[in-house]
């Protein structure tokens, strides 16, 4: 069996970083390089600002970084020298041609795989990481096969990445499982064997699964649409529970005490969002389209339908608190992340919330502990595509929440950092016109103490709000 000596990871996002520096500090005799494109990225890996937010990651880092670990723009030494290629690039959804809006753009996936073709001289077993549609690993090996130079095999293999961030470094040291999907063949079972070998080295052998390329494929695009699936079930129960006085948290307690459902994934909130679920569930659904299965792509867009619904429901919440209109009123919102624990800001409610306060002409002040101003203004001129200077005079980016509040007449909180449960209450309140109104997206807060302060208190899936 092939035992893997060197690994390569192409791509040093949120997905390759945390995973693949993580195998090279529990696999301390293999040597692990990460390379990307991006030269700012890799200079971020290398300094003691790590270009990505995730609790433990500077610990593992600093551990393994230099001893197995590296991190390189030298993308062709970095092929040539692996036994195994793990491809962790970024596969966003495509904003135009066919399947615009829907599909997964696989460019990038595709020139990284070519690069595969080009440089390697000796067999490779490449990994396909990136969450990808099903059959993405059947056109690899074909770009590969029609490419390579005489005489180089390679085996392709899937191994979708189950971390969530803000939470990525407990995941990796301990999986709920960990996916390998191979071909069938005596080849693609010894590939499958020697990576399965190299997590073996930390995760027990019954949580390593070994199935077939399109069911591994396919089993994350799944795992992804029903953990959505559950955040729009509860989400659209919240509505329910605002129109009749029923309370949410009380409902998904009851619910999830159920062994056959479970508790986790049942926090209601403003909307999920993060860089997984939406582009996972409209790949589902364009594959259903694809194959000629209509209700199938119906069922599963009506979870993201779910979700926009929600957010905007959230938004229009705090426009008819306000007395119908927030023209001219300064709104707090507290959270850009999409969730706690991170600085992503890949499909943030807080991004199409802030955007429904600037079209009824509010002005905004944001803050977030880990989000950076600079990815704040990209997120709100879609990337830098749209000019800032027309929103500029309605927005200010704030370094504390207190600062943030200051003479708010709204407060909204969208995502769930443990710091917005212990702030000077009191004090913000002071500093705030009358009526004083809080929105809590993300029922986090003390509601009653709140009240008790003097606040209006508005949270998602409870009736008495108002
Ligand atoms: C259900 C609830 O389980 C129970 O808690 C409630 O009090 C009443 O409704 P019941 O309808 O008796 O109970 O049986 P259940 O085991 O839930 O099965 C319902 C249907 O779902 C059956 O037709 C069953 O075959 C089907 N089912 C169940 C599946 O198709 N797949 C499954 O994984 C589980
Ligand atoms: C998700 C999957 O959990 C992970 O397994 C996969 O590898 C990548 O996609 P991630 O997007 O990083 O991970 O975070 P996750 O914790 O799943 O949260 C996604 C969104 O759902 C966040 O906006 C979060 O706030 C929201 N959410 C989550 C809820 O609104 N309620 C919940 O109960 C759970
Ligand atoms: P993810 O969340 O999936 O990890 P990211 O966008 O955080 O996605 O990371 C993907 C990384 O892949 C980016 O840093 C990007 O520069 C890198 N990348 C994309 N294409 C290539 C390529 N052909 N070769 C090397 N790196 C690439």
């Amino acid at each position: 069996m092939t035992q893997v000596k060197k690994i390569c990871c192409i791509g040093a996002g949120y997905v390759g970083g945390p995973t693949c520096a993580v195998i090279a500090l529990k696999c301390p005799h293999i040597q692990v390089t990460i390379v990307d494109l991006n030269q700012n990225r890799i200079d971020a890996w290398n300094s003691d600002e790590l270009p990505i937010y995730e609790p433990g990651l500077d610990e593992v880092v600093k551990e393994a970084r230099g001893r197995n670990l590296f991190f390189s723009t030298d993308v062709d030494k970095g092929i040539a020298e692996a036994d195994l290629i793990f491809v962790s690039v970024n596969t966003p959804t495509k904003k135009s041609g066919i399947g615009a809006g829907f599909a997964a753009d696989l460019k990038f996936l595709q020139l990284a795989t070519r690069r595969i073709a080009e440089v390697a001289t000796s067999p490779k077993i490449v990994v396909e990481k990136s969450t990808v549609p099903c059959r993405t690993a059947d056109s690899m090996r074909t770009i590969l096969e029609a490419n390579h130079r005489p005489g180089v095999t390679f085996d392709i293999l899937s191994n979708p990445e189950f971390l969530a961030e803000g939470t990525a470094i407990s995941d990796l040291f301990a999986p709920d499982r960990v996916l390998i999907g191979s071909l069938q063949t005596n080849s693609g079972k010894a590939a499958c064997a020697a990576l399965a070998e190299v997590y073996g080295n930390w995760v027990p052998k019954d949580r390593i699964l070994t199935v077939g390329l399109w069911s591994s494929e396919l089993s994350k695009l799944a795992a992804n649409a029903m953990l959505a699936q559950r955040i729009s079930s509860i989400n659209a129960l919240s509505a329910v529970c605002e129109a009749t006085g029923a309370n949410i948290d009380e409902v998904a307690y009851a619910v999830g005490k159920d062994t056959r459902v479970g508790a986790k994934f049942l926090k209601a909130s403003v909307g999920f969002g993060g860089s997984c679920f939406q582009k996972d569930i409209l790949n589902l659904v364009y594959l259903a389209e694809s194959l000629h299965l209509p209700e199938v792509a119906r069922y599963w867009r009506a979870v993201v339908e779910m979700n926009e619904y929600q957010k905007e429901r959230f938004s229009r919440k705090v426009v008819e608190t306000l007395f119908n209109t927030i023209t001219g009123k300064k709104i707090a919102i507290l959270g850009w992340a999409f969730k706690k624990d991170t600085g992503d800001t890949r499909e943030s409610p807080s991004i199409s919330i802030a955007n429904h306060f600037l079209d009824e002409k509010a002005r905004i002040t944001i803050y977030d502990p880990k989000v950076t101003e600079e990815q704040i203004w990209l997120d709100l001129t879609d990337e830098g595509t749209k000019s800032a200077e027309p929103i500029k005079p309605h927005i200010s980016i704030q370094k504390s929440a207190e600062e943030a509040c200051k003479d708010a007449e709204a407060i909204v909180v969208c995502t769930e950092w443990d710091e917005f449960k212990t702030l000077d209450w009191q004090k913000i309140y002071d500093n705030c016109p009358r009526p004083a109104f809080i929105f809590d997206g993300r029922l986090m807060l003390d509601r009653a103490a709140l009240q008790k302060i003097g606040f209006k208190v508005t949270t998602i899936g409870t009736g008495d709000g108002l």
